[in-house]
């Protein structure tokens, strides 16, 4: 007798369809690897509406719905007026699947949403990394308490196992210290400065080409850099630190006879973000640097991220992630659902 597992999302936006998608396409496959069948019995959004069928929703024509007409089918009667946490503790879901926007300035309301699932034991997926830089400590007391699983792989460098690699993969290791190129849309202005461009150029072709949001701010003031850098401390580095905490220069104030001089002198300059140890204490810090052309970190280009981890008996160990498309952030996501089925 295959076991069913119950989804319920909280949000449907890129990342939200892109995984749709993949759990539609590899649903037969989960179940061979897992034996769990899987449905999406819930989806929240904040404007296209809530879905809820305990059946399990037609994935692909929720999909084609919202593509083609921006929202959910209204003559659906399963198509709810509910708000958020109503449709959480409504959806009767095993797992809370969080993948709304990402609040800077404190986390919420997704830290709220994922209490919600918690206190309805469900367990928990986020790839907003708002509520590992903002609650991570509390959230994973909270569900260690309660015996459930609360994963955040897509969190930085999308499906890129970073956690996990840490976790799996380095046993015993003690983690010293990072550096980072985790910001996509300031590595990519910054090379656009680099072939000539003004900054305001650069910033129109980064959105022009889907990088950059209409309004950047969050990326070129470093703070979603100092989100993913106060993911990576806490998590990793056994810190608590918040985004207010970070150390935070962004890239607002390079201009192009900047890059120019670095590039004279060999070098580039890359948005880095670092977490290290001093006396005891961890600190997180996001600022632009300047790098030897020579330096692998010159080479991460475009969208591309990298990051290096710096532990006690391993030495230094880096990985890079080339080019992601959104399918990157799905897998995040899928892998965190194989995960999950396969500690149930
Ligand atoms: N896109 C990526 O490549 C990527 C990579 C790694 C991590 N992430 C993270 O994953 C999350 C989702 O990213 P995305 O690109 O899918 O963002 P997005 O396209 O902006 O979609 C966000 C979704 O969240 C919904 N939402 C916002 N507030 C809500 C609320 N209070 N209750 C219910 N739904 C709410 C939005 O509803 P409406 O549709 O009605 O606006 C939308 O469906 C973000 O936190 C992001 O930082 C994204």
């Amino acid at each position: 007798m295959k076991k069913r597992i119950n989804l319920c999302l909280v949000g449907f936006g890129n990342a939200g369809k892109a995984f749709c998608q993949m759990l539609n396409e590899k649903n037969h496959e989960v179940e061979l690897m897992t034996g769990y069948e899987i449905k999406v019995v819930a989806i929240a959004t904040r404007s296209k509406g809530c879905h809820i069928d305990n059946e399990g929703l037609d994935l692909a024509k929720v999909i084609s719905d919202v593509e083609k007409n921006g929202k959910f089918d209204e003559k659906n009667p399963k198509i709810m007026n509910l708000d958020t946490l109503s449709l959480i503790k409504e959806s009767k879901a095993d797992v809370m699947i969080e993948l709304s926007a990402l609040s800077i300035e404190d986390g919420q309301p997704a830290i709220g949403h994922i209490e919600t699932a918690f206190s309805q034991n469900m367990h928990v997926i986020t790839a907003n990394k708002g509520p590992i830089a903002w609650a991570y400590k509390r959230l994973m007391k909270e569900a260690n308490e309660k015996n459930l699983q609360f994963l955040y792989e897509t969190t930085v460098m999308d499906g890129t196992p970073i956690f996990n690699l840490v976790k799996y993969t380095l046993p015993g290791c003690r983690v010293e210290s990072f550096k980072g190129i985790l910001n996509s849309t300031t590595n990519f202005i910054i090379e656009e400065m680099e072939k000539g461009n003004s900054y305001d150029e650069a910033i129109k072709e980064a959105q022009r080409r889907g990088f950059a949001e209409a309004n950047p701010e969050l990326d070129v003031e470093g703070w979603d850099a100092a989100a993913k850098t106060t993911a990576l401390v806490n998590v990793l580095m056994d810190a608590e630190l918040t985004p207010l905490d970070i150390q935070r220069e962004g890239i607002e104030n390079i201009e192009v006879k900047d890059i120019e001089k670095a590039l004279k002198d060999n070098k580039k300059i890359k948005l880095f973000c670092e977490g290290y140890r001093e006396n005891g204490k961890v600190y997180g810090s996001v600022k632009p640097t300047l790098v030897d052309k020579s330096d692998l970190f010159a080479t991460v280009d475009a969208t591309s991220s990298v990051l290096s981890i710096t532990t006690d008996l391993m030495g230094e160990v880096v990985i890079l992630e080339r080019n992601p498309e959104i399918q990157q952030t799905a897998y995040g996501i899928y892998s965190d659902l194989l995960t999950l089925l396969n500690h149930l």
